[in-house]
């Protein structure tokens, strides 16, 4: 985190109490109920205003996106999205999507050869992103994740909008995606998923919005967390653990989000005056929720105690904007897992090489060599 922020992450954590106001950045919330309340309060806290998520990505996306989006409009365009993030679609999805390479995954490691877990994964990320812009694999590039990453790492804790020619690059970018999605839309072909929002009545607009909210939300997010996790798990020695135990492995994935918190800081509007806390808090002021404070304050990571189920989630959010694309980010998280697991059923992967990432808005890391 620290490579990734070098200034924010170290003020971040120094700063001291539950909740105060930071001059020049807004208010700074570390306290996980504290962070909840605020994010169930909609009456005084959004999305929509001043300093909040759609001064960044309204200009990028439109004003219709989910993440930019407050209200019964937002509940209503979710409650459209929900089959196409039901259990039975994500699993299909992703066993189509990702069977193939992983199973190549597991062969290369288990005959002994060295890979870059971050560049694999940027590949599977790559290919849930053509998936979800309806591109089929013939058409599949490389860089569709450094295409995606070149926008979000244009984003500062410090700055709350982007320049007008960043704006204008990323939109480069999105329209790129967009005109994918349009095609696979219009086509009606319910394989892809913008055919598939078609049928469940998404207009064109919303469905190409709502595709370019997954690309941008979720796509470095499970690049940061799947090397961060397994990381973790060489570096506390619990791997063997996990691999002798695999009932282990959901509070494994649990306590890593806590720990690492792949979306670590949350932003609001406050539109009513109201309170955190202890703090009073006038329409206008910026609301940062350092959801990974609040994580990290209930100790190191720890399977077995797994305090991680405390925390309802919070890693993904809670309330009406709660991560929409949750089951799809765990179902890609255990099945990349257990192909690690079915590599090294005795838990004996090593971290041969790593370095961190810099210069990103998710920290994570550049590089994960992982072999036996
Ligand atoms: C480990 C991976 C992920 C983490 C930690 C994560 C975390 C989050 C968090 C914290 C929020 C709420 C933000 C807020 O309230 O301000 C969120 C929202 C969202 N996430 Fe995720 N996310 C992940 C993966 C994904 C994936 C894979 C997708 C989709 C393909 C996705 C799609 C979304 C969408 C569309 C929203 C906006 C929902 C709304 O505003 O109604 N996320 N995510």
């Amino acid at each position: 985190m620290r490579s990734a922020h070098p200034i924010a992450y170290p003020a971040l954590r120094m700063a001291r109490g539950p909740v105060l106001r930071v001059p020049g950045l807004g208010i700074l919330v570390r306290d996980a109920a504290l962070l909840r309340s605020t994010l169930l309060n909609t009456a005084s806290f959004t999305k929509t205003g001043p300093g909040s998520p759609s001064d960044l990505w309204t200009g990028v996306l439109g004003p219709s996106v989910l993440l930019n989006m407050e209200g019964a409009d937002h509940q209503a365009l979710r409650r459209k999205l929900a089959p196409i993030f039901a259990p039975s679609y994500v699993e299909t999805l992703v066993a189509a999507s990702l069977g193939e390479p992983l199973a190549r995954l597991t062969r290369r490691l288990a005959g002994g050869e060295p890979v870059d877990l971050v560049e694999e994964v940027r590949r599977y990320s790559s290919i849930a992103i053509s998936r979800l812009v309806g591109l089929d694999s013939a058409e599949l590039t490389a860089d569709l994740f450094h295409k995606v990453s070149s926008i979000t790492s244009m984003v500062r804790l410090t700055r709350s909008t982007l320049t007008p020619s960043e704006v204008t690059k990323a939109r480069v970018v999105m329209a790129e995606l967009g005109a994918h999605a349009q095609r696979a839309y219009r086509s009606g072909d319910e394989q892809t998923v913008p055919g598939r929002m078609r049928a469940l009545g998404l207009t064109e607009a919303e469905a190409l919005g709502a595709v370019g909210a997954f690309v941008l939300t979720g796509t470095e997010t499970l690049v940061s967390y799947i090397p961060r996790l397994v990381c973790l798990l060489v570096d506390t020695a619990w791997l063997p653990l996990v691999a002798a135990d695999r009932t282990l492995i959901e509070p494994a994935i649990a306590e890593g989000l806590r720990v690492t918190t792949p979306s670590p800081v949350m932003l609001r509007s406050v539109v009513a005056a109201d309170s955190i806390g202890p703090v009073a808090v006038r329409p206008g002021d910026r609301v940062i929720l350092a959801t990974f404070a609040a994580n990290r304050a209930l100790g190191p990571f720890d399977p077995a105690a797994n305090t991680a189920a405390t925390l309802r989630q919070l890693w993904f959010g809670a309330g009406s904007h709660f991560c929409l694309g949750a089951p799809l980010a765990m179902a890609q998280i255990r099945i990349v897992l257990d192909s690690l697991l079915d590599a090294f059923p005795d838990g004996g992967l090593r971290v041969l090489s790593r370095r961190p990432a810099r210069g990103v808005l998710i920290p994570g890391y550049a590089k994960v060599v992982i072999g036996g």
